[in-house]
């Protein structure tokens, strides 16, 4: 979850095209994003607002994507610690958690092998992926879920065209993420833009533009919920798009 970070830099979503660049820092945001989440992972699972959110997410993909416990292989990308993943296990044959956080990953797969739950069914695997055949042994997904992570991507367009890369035909990508408002006002507080460079959140134009630009099929926009976070209160939406057959 985008908390308790230190320095405040002053950036801002460049005009909804999807490409940022971490020219006042050092460090490039995916780096900054791994060591912010590597320190926080162990505590994450605990937060009582990341509960709520996992849970109202996952209710919502469930309701939304028709799983089949024999059949439907998952990814749920930046997947963090694995809340949604563990509430969407029961309901899936396979799914692969990928996150550019090692200590995520870490806290992920510690938490599935307390559970009992095998590997083949649930694991998760730290990856910055660019789309190439060599990368996830090849798997290719039902389902991509990601949630709460898009504000986090440099270019979310290239991100939607890599993720679209990993479905099979006829596939289905759900993300979730924080509305943009209509007043023009930042919804994640400054002092977090050094891991996340949307700091206004996305809009229905902003997703459509990056479903679209990656092929992306039935595309759809709706409030998920609304939800107080950083003291602030958040529309989260879901959007959908599917891999032609
Ligand atoms: C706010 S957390 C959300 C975690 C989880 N999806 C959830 O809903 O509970 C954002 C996650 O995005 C991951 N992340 C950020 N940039 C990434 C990137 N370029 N590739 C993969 N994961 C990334 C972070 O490490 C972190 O685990």
């Amino acid at each position: 979850m985008s908390s308790h970070a230190h320095d405040d830099t002053g950036q801002h979503d460049g005009g909804g095209n999807g490409h940022l660049h971490a020219h006042a820092h050092a460090q490039s945001f995916p780096d900054a994003n791994a060591q912010y989440f590597d320190a926080h992972a162990h505590e994450m699972d605990e937060r009582p607002a990341h509960q709520e959110l996992a849970q109202r997410v996952s209710a919502a993909l469930l309701d939304a994507y028709q799983f089949k416990e024999e059949e439907t292989v998952v990814m749920d990308f930046a997947c963090g610690t694995g809340l949604v993943s563990r509430a969407l296990a029961p309901h899936a044959k396979t799914i692969i958690g990928v996150d550019i956080s090692q200590g995520s990953v870490d806290e992920f797969n510690r938490r599935v092998e307390n559970q009992g739950i095998l590997p083949e069914e649930m694991r998760a695997v730290r990856a910055e992926l660019k789309g190439e055949d060599s990368e996830l042994d090849g798997l290719r997904f039902d389902l991509i879920v990601c949630s709460m992570a898009y504000h986090h991507f440099a270019s979310y367009v290239d991100m939607t065209r890599i993720l679209a890369f990993f479905l099979k035909a006829g596939g289905h990508l759900f993300v979730v993420d924080i509305m943009k408002n209509e007043d023009g006002m930042a919804v994640i507080p400054q002092k977090f833009g050094h891991i996340v460079p949307h700091l206004h959140g996305l809009s229905e134009s902003d997703m459509r533009g990056a479903f679209e630009g990656a092929g992306l099929q039935d595309f759809s926009y709706g409030l998920l919920t609304k939800m107080k976070r950083n003291g602030k209160d958040e529309s989260l939406f879901l959007t959908k798009g599917v891999k032609a057959l």
